[in-house]
């Protein structure tokens, strides 16, 4: 199963894509995480996209395009894969077509409106590793403590209101289009209900 999973800033792709991949037995693979390592490993790359990932804006497309189709051409994404955070564009998802690897069976639109996107970005806490948290919704069991790693939780650079303000313009301009791109691949889940609930929907949407 090749999955993507498409929507707005704080949609909640990363948290269903991680739960979907382990239900699917297939890698979660998020551009956004792999930049954000870069960022951390002091990497050339990293040090191109840590300006723009801090002002919203999306990390030139080759750049992003060499890391990706990379990681989808590894051994453990022979049998599937769900994309996280690409492509983020039609220019991105051309490419992606075009690769031998980047067949894609289904792609999981998360529809939430913008009110709720701000609310759970402004809440968001995530440890060096990716986990996720929401101080309201998903709290970890120690405060400010990964579960899983114990690390300590922070706010991401690019949440601050008015970078979210501008990611989320950014996804209407230049993600929006990958609808109509898509046509009849595209699956809408609701993701405004528990993350439970979302999981099970879009389990049944992508086996359907
Ligand atoms: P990326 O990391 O992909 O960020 P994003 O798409 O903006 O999405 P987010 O990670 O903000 O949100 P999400 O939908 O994953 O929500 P989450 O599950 O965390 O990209 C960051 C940047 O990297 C981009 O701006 C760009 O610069 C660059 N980049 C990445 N890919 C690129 C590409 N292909 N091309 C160019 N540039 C690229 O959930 C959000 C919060 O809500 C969490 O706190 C969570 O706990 C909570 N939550 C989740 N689900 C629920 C629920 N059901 N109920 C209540 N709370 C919930």
């Amino acid at each position: 199963m090749r999955l993507i999973f498409l929507g707005p800033p704080g949609a909640g792709k990363g948290t269903q894509a991680k739960r979907v991949a382990a239900a699917l037995g297939v890698p979660h693979i998020s551009t956004g995480d792999m930049l954000r390592a870069q960022i951390a490993a002091g990497t050339a790359l990293g040090r191109q996209a840590d300006g723009v990932m801090k002002r919203g804006e999306l990390v030139p497309d080759d750049l992003v395009v060499a890391i990706l189709l990379d990681r989808i051409a590894a051994d453990d994404a022979a049998n599937g894969f769900i994309l996280d955070g690409f492509p983020r564009n039609v220019r991105q998802a051309q490419i992606l077509q075009a690769d031998p690897d980047g067949r894609i069976d289904r792609v999981v639109l998360l529809v939430i409106d913008e009110e709720e996107v701000v609310r759970r970005i402004s809440g968001r806490r995530c440890c060096p590793e990716g986990h996720i948290y929401h101080i309201d919704d998903q709290p970890p069991l120690k405060a400010n403590l990964c579960d899983e790693d114990g690390e300590l939780l922070v706010q991401r650079p690019d949440d601050a209101e008015d970078v979210v303000l501008n990611r989320l313009s950014v996804y209407h301009a230049s993600t929006e289009p990958l609808i109509g791109f898509y046509g009849e691949r595209i699956v809408e889940v609701d993701g405004s209900g528990s993350p439970d609930q979302i999981t099970r929907h879009i389990l049944e949407a992508v086996r359907a």
